[in-house]
């Protein structure tokens, strides 16, 4: 007997189309300052492409100048928050499908910290607030001979601020923090939460202290823009919420 194989099914053609990219740039002169202005870019995309991938089209195929960050390229890093359309997202994980392509795209950097490139943006006093709460395990006595055990209910307390990737995207949303930068920002109180309500650690009165700053909780306003800005959905007024109920019942 013969065997027969099916022919090999050809694959599935993906539909392609234009899109264009309206990408706001700035390129310090030597003195440091510059203009900032807006470039349009159209390129070749498919629906399964995301705004990062048409980044990288505009880069490697038109204007090898303009300058984003991007890591992992799979909502990992935290490295792509930008602002499309007017909101917070991260590049990687903003398909294209799911925007009005009839429209340019507006691609723009966050807001709040200062613009070293196109859509670059310094970090630096984001990682300062974020450094400042301690965000690592506070314990007092000898190492420990065994694993620090903790239950699940326990471990469940501080599980959904465990998820933060640092990509600045619910700070840089924060009216509060376009104001002066002073504010400590959702972030840095996200990565205070899951500390604080950690069972296995004593520096929660510590934290606390530091948040109890002018520039700490008490200047949210409870707006939710880092809510809806968060691409881990993580409940970031919530957390903030319960910090400042930690701060004043001392329950943690
Ligand atoms: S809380 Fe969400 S939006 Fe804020 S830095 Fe962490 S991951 Fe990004
Ligand atoms: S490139 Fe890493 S999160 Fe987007």
């Amino acid at each position: 007997m013969t065997a027969t194989l099916d022919a090999p099914s050809a694959a599935p053609v993906i539909p392609s189309f234009d899109v264009t990219l309206k990408v706001r740039r700035y390129l310090p002169g030597d003195d440091g300052t510059g203009e900032p202005y807006w470039d349009e870019f159209t390129v070749r995309a498919h629906g399964t492409d995301r705004v990062l991938d048409a980044l990288h089209k505009v880069k490697w195929e038109e204007d090898g100048s303009l300058t984003f960050r991007r890591s992992c390229a799979h909502g990992v890093c935290g490295s792509d928050a930008m602002r499309i359309n007017g909101r917070n997202r991260l590049a990687c994980k903003t398909l294209l499908k799911d925007l009005d392509i009839k429209k340019p795209i507006i691609v723009e950097p966050i807001k709040g910290l200062p613009v070293i490139k196109d859509l670059v943006v310094d970090m630096e006093p984001f990682f300062a607030s974020y450094r400042e709460i301690m965000p690592f395990l506070i314990t007092t006595g000898n190492e420990p001979t065994k694993e620090r055990l903790q239950s699940a209910e326990q471990r469940a307390r501080f599980d959904d601020t465990t998820k933060c990737i640092l990509c600045a995207a619910c700070t840089s949303s924060c009216p509060v923090f376009w104001t002066d930068g002073q504010y400590f920002g959702p972030a840095a109180i996200v990565n205070a939460h899951r500390f604080i309500f950690d069972s296995r650690d004593e520096g929660a009165a510590q934290r606390l202290e530091i948040l109890n700053d002018k520039e700490g909780v008490w200047r949210c306003r409870t707006t939710f823009n880092c809510t809806e800005a968060c691409p881990r959905g993580i409940e970031v007024t919530k957390a903030i919420q319960e910090v400042k109920r930690a701060m004043i019942t001392r329950a943690f």
